[in-house]
């Protein structure tokens, strides 16, 4: 009997058990995503109240509506598998169960997301999705689970493209669209290959709470805001909608200054990495407050081009560094790394800023455009030269409009 080739195709794939081309889910992350994380704060001492309580404040302060919608689960919510394998929350933690923390998160129109591990355990020694990953994945969708971050621990031997491609396979077949967050360290370059395996990549180790230190936690290090920018050099071109370079969740309201904290804020939108609040939102400031929900500075994070910023200029230790934004507009960060305040003078007509990348230009004799100082309040256009003092440690975070 003669059978016809695709036919013949469709059955193997379909007897396989999986879909003959699986992809991710679409659209999920067409801006960088904006959410809150328990790790940074809480590490392993989390419970359901706690999320119960953050998804709570994000709306009461306006978070929420300044655009930070997941919750996120990090580490340590685990309980044990069962007999069959299935994987449930820890009891005492999470006594009501996952499906009824998304169902609370969800009625807020907040989205939950939760953490998981390539590896047979999570970096916290906690059941990985080594195995289960189909399991995994399908648990997750019938809890309601919305954004999947996937850890790379204990994971030797284990091919960084397969364990990855497995999961979102995985995910697909679950039928539930949730932003897949690839967390593997950068380890493996996965800017070359992830854009169609998740909607971001870690591309560092992880973030610290310091300007510009590295902070040893024995095998490996964390690394403060100023390395981290450093370590994104070279990765602009891999970005752009629904594939995001991931600096890493944010440090802001964790014990830097205000400067600092308003840098490193800027720098992450500047670069449109993911916005993941790292700190605890139920006691902040009213600075940090002020800092990320400036509309601003997120909007130049969340401009639809999804353009990563380049530094064009650096003097010493102040940097420029450019953003393209949709309909010829443009966000300008001055980056002061030194200690002592820089007085700044930027004749803008001398300055022809140019993304060769992405062809796309300012050019300042040709166009005027109006200035507004984020941080600072100020408005201003560029026929006339900028005058500015940048904080230590600090920057100016300007934006640019074509209506003067
Ligand atoms: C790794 C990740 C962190 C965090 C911890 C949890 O270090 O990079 O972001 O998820 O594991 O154990």
């Amino acid at each position: 009997m003669k059978v016809w080739m695709p036919v013949l195709l469709a059955a193997c794939a379909w007897a396989l058990g999986a879909p003959a081309s699986a992809q991710k889910f679409d659209g999920l992350a067409a801006t960088p995503q904006m959410g809150w994380n328990s790790w940074n704060t809480f590490a392993c001492d989390i419970n359901e109240q706690l999320i119960r309580d953050t998804a709570d404040v994000m709306v009461k302060s306006g978070l929420k509506d300044a655009g930070y919608v997941y919750v996120n689960i990090d580490d340590c919510w685990h309980g044990k598998r069962d007999a069959k394998g299935v994987i449930h929350p820890d009891p005492e933690r999470f006594p009501s169960g996952m499906k009824a923390l998304a169902d609370y998160v969800h009625g807020k129109g907040l989205k939950l997301g939760i953490y998981s591990d390539v590896g047979a355990t999570t970096c916290g020694g906690r059941p990985g999705s080594r195995g289960h990953e189909y399991q995994d994945a399908i648990t997750y969708a019938e809890w309601g689970i919305d954004y999947i971050k996937y850890d790379w621990c204990d994971s030797k031997g284990l091919n960084s493209v397969g364990a990855y491609t497995t999961m979102r396979d995985a995910i697909r077949s679950a039928g539930r669209p949730m932003l897949f967050s690839i967390c593997e360290w950068g380890d493996t370059r996965p800017w070359e290959w992830a854009k169609d395996v998740g909607h971001s990549w870690r591309t560092t180790g992880d973030i610290y709470p310091c300007w510009d230190c590295e902070f040893s936690q024995g095998p490996f290090s964390s690394w403060g805001v100023m390395r981290i920018l450093d370590k994104q050099a070279g990765l602009r071109q891999y970005a752009g909608p629904g594939h995001w370079n991931d600096m890493d969740m944010l440090e802001v309201g964790k014990g830097m200054t205000d400067d600092e904290d308003r840098a490193h804020f800027s720098a992450w939108a500047m670069l449109a990495s993911p916005l993941i609040l790292g700190n605890d939102v139920r006691k902040m400031s009213a600075a940090t407050h002020r800092t990320l929900t400036s509309t601003d500075a997120i909007a130049i994070n969340q401009d639809p081009l999804g353009i990563p910023a380049w530094r064009f200029v650096h003097t010493g230790d102040v940097e420029y560094w450019a953003k393209p934004l949709a309909n010829g507009e443009w966000a300008l960060m001055i980056l002061n790394r030194g200690t002592a305040a820089a007085p700044v003078s930027f004749d803008w007509q001398q300055h022809y800023v140019n993304d060769d990348l992405n062809k796309r230009t300012a050019d300042f004799k040709k166009t005027v455009f109006g200035w507004t100082d984020v941080w600072g309040g100020r408005t201003g256009d560029t026929s006339r030269k900028f005058d500015a003092k940048v904080p230590a440690h600090g920057v100016v975070l300007l934006r640019l409009r074509t209506k003067v």
